[in-house]
């Protein structure tokens, strides 16, 4: 049942902060030493999966490399064959499906799997098709996901993928035992975190909906971690509300994709407390020089200065940025349920998708 929430969307996206509390509590800290330890030794990392799991997959990617300096290839799994002659004994696979029966993400699974890949699943679905045919399960706890769009399970993702992404930063000595204990306690504190970003947002987002709400395209910019977060805001965008919402890191937004801004073209920009935020700010004042509507989901830290080049800012009350993405990933979710609405749609029941995709 909807349990009051006008969509199961929306009571999904409301159910964030017991979904990861109950996401973190049923992950074993040995089978997370166990699996960072063996991302550290693997030759090569590959993460597999689509749609919204492909975003959380790139933050793990983003993560593993730049944390766990681990050599990392992530792609959508109706893509796999292209990396087939590279894959091979000595490497991993981390392949990461909310229903655990996607087919592409299946078929990818089992050549890796027959290429002598040692795969990992991450599911929310108990025993589906792709933690029972991998060689190791990790579970997000969200409980089932009736929306079409996935919001929880997105979340949950994240946080599993950080966390392995960590563990393999310390199996590597990159972390020590202070920060990984520090990174944890952060880790713990992010349920409340989702809370409070709900409770301080949604009715601004509501007011930022219904002024994109006629807008017939989008962008979304972000570097670095902001790239992933950015991807899944916009595919959010097109699948409940139909809006061409595209994203691009924001370093390319200057190569092509800003001939298409005018007055009141709306961007979003995800921007996070670490070393890309003065090249984000220029590429605010690049799309503000051109009278785009400026959105900023930005750290708290930063909202003073961003206030004054954004049309609308979104503060986030977390700062460290492997931990923010779980936060920011809210509010892009919020918007996009809320521009639907604003249009007259139903965003528990978008045109031409289905929940699980089981035809390649
Ligand atoms: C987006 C969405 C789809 C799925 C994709 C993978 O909101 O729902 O893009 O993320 O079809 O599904 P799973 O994770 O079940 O493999």
């Amino acid at each position: 049942s909807k349990e009051g929430y006008s969509h199961f969307m929306l009571k999904e996206i409301h159910e964030q902060p017991m979904a990861l509390r109950n996401t973190l509590a049923g992950i074993e800290r040995d089978e997370v030493t166990k699996i960072g330890a063996e991302l550290a030794d693997a030759r090569h990392i590959f993460i597999t999966a689509s749609g919204t799991s492909l975003h959380a997959g790139l933050i793990g990617d983003y993560l593993l490399t730049t944390v766990a300096g681990a050599d990392v290839h992530t792609f959508t799994s109706s893509e796999y064959r292209k990396y087939m002659k590279t894959a091979g004994e000595g490497d991993v696979a981390i392949v990461v499906s909310q229903s655990g029966e996607t087919i592409d993400a299946l078929l990818a699974l089992r050549a890796l799997k027959s290429a002598g890949v040692k795969v990992i699943a991450i599911s929310n679905v108990m025993d589906s098709a792709i933690p029972r045919e991998s060689h190791l399960a990790i579970y997000t706890r969200t409980g089932p996901e009736i929306g079409v769009a996935a919001t929880k399970t997105f979340t949950a993702q994240l946080m599993v993928l950080t966390i392995l992404a960590m563990s393999a930063a310390a199996a590597r000595g990159y972390v020590n035992d202070d920060e990984a204990a520090y990174f944890m306690n952060e880790m713990e504190q992010v349920p409340d975190v989702v809370q409070a970003t709900l409770a301080n947002n949604e009715a601004k987002i509501k007011r930022v909906a219904a002024s994109i709400s006629r807008a017939s395209s989008m962008y979304y910019l972000g570097r670095g971690l902001g790239l992933p977060i950015s991807m899944e805001g916009a595919l959010k965008m097109k699948e409940v509300a139909y809006i061409h919402a595209e994203a691009y890191p924001a370093g390319e937004s200057k190569h092509g994709p800003i001939a298409l801004v005018e007055k009141s073209f709306p961007v979003l920009f995800t921007i996070f407390n670490d070393e890309y935020g003065e090249a984000m700010e220029g590429n605010i004042m690049e799309m503000k020089a051109r009278d785009a509507y400026a959105i900023g989901v930005i750290p708290k830290s930063l909202e003073e200065r961003l206030d004054k080049v954004l049309d609308i800012a979104i503060p986030i009350g977390v700062e460290e940025p492997a931990i923010a993405t779980i936060a920011y990933s809210v509010p892009m979710q919020l918007l996009a349920y809320y521009t639907a609405v604003a249009r007259g749609l139903d965003p528990d029941k978008p045109r031409n998708l289905a929940k699980t995709v089981t035809v390649e």
